[in-house]
């Protein structure tokens, strides 16, 4: 069976959506655990659904936050997939990871990535750019923020009538489809 963790620091809607497809569909794989760097709605979104959890609070741990995750991991799966996990993950972490690390992103990548690129500042600055589209990519994580390559990628429409607002919720809707077959995707050629 192929593992995967899954890291989150928040509501945890993308870690939701694999738990959904593992539970309809046979998708041969299956979350080992589930990682977040400081109490957060994900945390019980794993609890319900009877998953491993693990806190590392990064507040306490700081630097420290990628060695704990590693010693945590070891060996035990073959995909760390972040779902909105805020903390940096330092170098030695996804060295030792290549190809073995996801992150999904709600814009275009390259567009709209990079430092202090999260949640609504993405969506703002997608609207005061006035583009016509948007969308999410899930890309392979590597030592830079939001450089590694892509793997998938969904674009969404932007209409005259919508906000920052309106474009994070339809984004979303397509993450939580983008992101299981992403996974899926790097089970078959892993
Ligand atoms: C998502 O928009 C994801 O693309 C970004 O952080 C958000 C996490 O949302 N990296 P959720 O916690 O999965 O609901």
């Amino acid at each position: 069976m192929f593992k995967i963790a899954v890291l989150v620091s928040g509501g945890g809607s993308n870690l939701q959506s694999i738990i959904d497809t593992i539970s309809t569909s046979k998708v041969g794989y299956e979350i080992s655990c589930v990682i977040a760097d400081r109490e957060c709605y994900g945390i019980e979104r794993a609890k319900k659904n009877n998953i491993e959890t693990k806190i590392f609070d990064r507040k306490i741990l700081k630097k420290d936050i990628s060695k704990k995750i590693d010693e945590y991991l070891g060996n035990r799966v073959n995909l760390v997939v972040l779902a909105g996990f805020l903390s940096i993950l330092d170098e030695e972490f996804i060295n030792k990871r290549r190809r073995r690390i996801i992150n999904i992103h709600p814009s275009l990548l390259p567009k709209f990535g990079g430092p202090g690129m999260f949640g609504m500042r993405i969506h703002r600055a997608v609207m005061e750019a006035k583009e016509f589209e948007s969308g999410c990519t899930v890309h392979y994580v590597d030592a830079g923020i939001d450089t590694g390559e892509i793997i998938e990628q969904k674009k969404v429409k932007i209409e005259v009538d919508d906000t920052a607002e309106t474009l994070q919720k339809k984004i979303l809707v397509e993450e939580h489809k983008l992101l299981p077959k992403a996974i899926r995707k790097l089970m078959k050629i892993n």
